[in-house]
């Protein structure tokens, strides 16, 4: 049923109220963060104690407190490969950060070219397509390197097909688009068969165009039905592009956020392309570190059981957040979230206009919400009714009280929009 919008406006003072009462409570609550709880962090504790003193051999008898290794030790991509579809010999496992190896990779692109095209930094305009809502870290990177940014309407299937294809057919100057195709951040959705198939295959006016294939959320799953998704790499080579795609992962929140171990895969020059630009950059990876992460997580399964130790721990916060919602807002005709099956973020939609509002009012009610447009390119949505919400890091306790008090800022706004 949805609440006629007088009546809404008729409740004005109500709600007017009810937030004058929860600015009374002094509330200091967070819904920003997007990393791991400390519980979750303590899943992997026994990494702080490995590999342990005497134990510094990889598989090959590589001593890995020494320099060298550039592409990382070969068990360790043996191991991650296969989880992300990624032949180990075209897999490279880097520092902490996938972040970082997608800036490496624009830099790159920018400065020195693709195997397959000049220097995009001599491209008058050269921008990225930006499925929206996304990363903002996607978006500010691009933004800080003088890349434009080109929106593009994310849908439950991934990036709509129709305007990308046009888009990229007809314009040269688009030469990557960033791709969360797994439980995106922050909708939750997974990209189709259908959808991947087409991006790999489809006519790029720009002969470099590459896929930057974040898979940053590949196992992360909220239900026991554990998605997976088509190998972008062998349909990008079946479909005659073998260099199209540059795919990113990280064990960020998988292990420890700010010291696990990342991924980059593609073809074999690709490979080859990022490795000559790394030999610049260091002699080689923190080896111990990934010694460390073989010892933990030996093998797929072990990687399996304890990322159903983390959903253990993240479901019912993902569930808190969706009975909140459903029972303050369900019927309005004013929100709708996503339900995702995994990942890591929630995002709701209010009415037009009012998602900056919301975020001004939970403000003064002591609750931090993502700042409005912030999961749009230049950290504006024209619309103004994207919230994106960060259900892990709370406790339970906490997650919920904010919850109660985002609903009422949601209809406070709306409330006061038609009034
Ligand atoms: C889509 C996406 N990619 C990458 C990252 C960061 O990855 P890393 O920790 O490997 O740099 C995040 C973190 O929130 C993310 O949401």
């Amino acid at each position: 049923m949805t609440l006629p919008t007088e009546q809404l406006a008729g409740r004005l003072e109500g709600l007017r109220e009810e937030h004058r009462q929860l600015i009374a409570q002094g509330l200091s609550l967070d819904l920003t963060r997007g990393k791991p709880s400390s519980a979750q962090l303590d899943l992997s504790a026994p990494l702080l104690s490995l590999p342990g003193e005497g134990d510094y051999r990889a598989a090959d008898g590589t001593d890995c407190r020494n320099y060298g290794v550039l592409q990382g030790l070969p068990e360790l991509r043996e191991l991650w490969g296969g989880l992300l579809n990624v032949p180990a010999a075209q897999l490279i496992s880097g520092g902490n950060s996938s972040l970082a190896l997608m800036h490496d990779s624009v830099v790159a692109a920018l400065l020195l070219g693709t195997t397959d095209g000049p220097r995009w930094v001599d491209t008058p305009g050269v921008a990225f397509l930006c499925p929206v809502p996304g990363y903002d870290r996607h978006f500010g990177l691009c933004e800080k390197l003088g890349i434009e940014l080109i929106p593009v309407p994310l849908t439950e299937e991934g990036p709509d097909l129709d305007v990308v294809k046009r888009l990229v057919a007809e314009d040269a100057r688009i030469k990557g688009m960033w791709c969360v195709p797994t439980y995106s951040n922050p909708t939750g959705a997974t990209y189709s068969e259908r959808t991947i198939r087409e991006l790999a295959a489809m006519p790029t006016a720009a002969p470099d165009f590459r896929l930057f294939w974040d898979n940053a959320y590949a196992i992360h799953h909220l239900t026991e039905d554990e998605v997976t998704i088509p190998d972008v790499l062998g349909l990008c080579a079946e479909a005659g592009n073998p260099d199209r795609a540059f795919l990113f992962a990280s064990t960020s929140k998988i292990t420890n956020a700010g010291s696990g171990v990342s991924f980059f895969g593609s073809s074999p020059a690709n490979v080859k392309w990022l490795l000559g630009h790394l030999s610049k950059r260091t002699i080689g990876p923190d080896k111990i570190n990934e010694l460390r992460h073989m010892r933990f997580l030996p093998d797929a399964e072990a990687v399996r059981a304890h990322m159903r130790r983390h959903r253990d721990i993240l479901a019912p916060k993902f569930e808190l957040v969706r009975q909140i919602l459903a029972e303050e807002l369900g019927g309005l005709g004013i929100a709708s979230w996503t339900e995702p099956a995994g990942g890591y973020f929630i995002s709701l939609d209010v009415p037009e206009g009012t998602a900056s509002r919301v975020v001004e009012l939970a403000k003064q009610a002591g609750v931090a919400l993502t700042p409005a447009g912030a999961t749009y390119p230049y950290g504006k949505e024209e619309r103004d009714s994207n919230i994106r919400i960060a259900p892990s890091f709370p406790p339970l306790d906490e997650l919920a009280a904010a919850t109660r008090v985002l609903a009422t800022c949601v209809k406070l706004a709306a409330a006061e929009r038609t009034a």
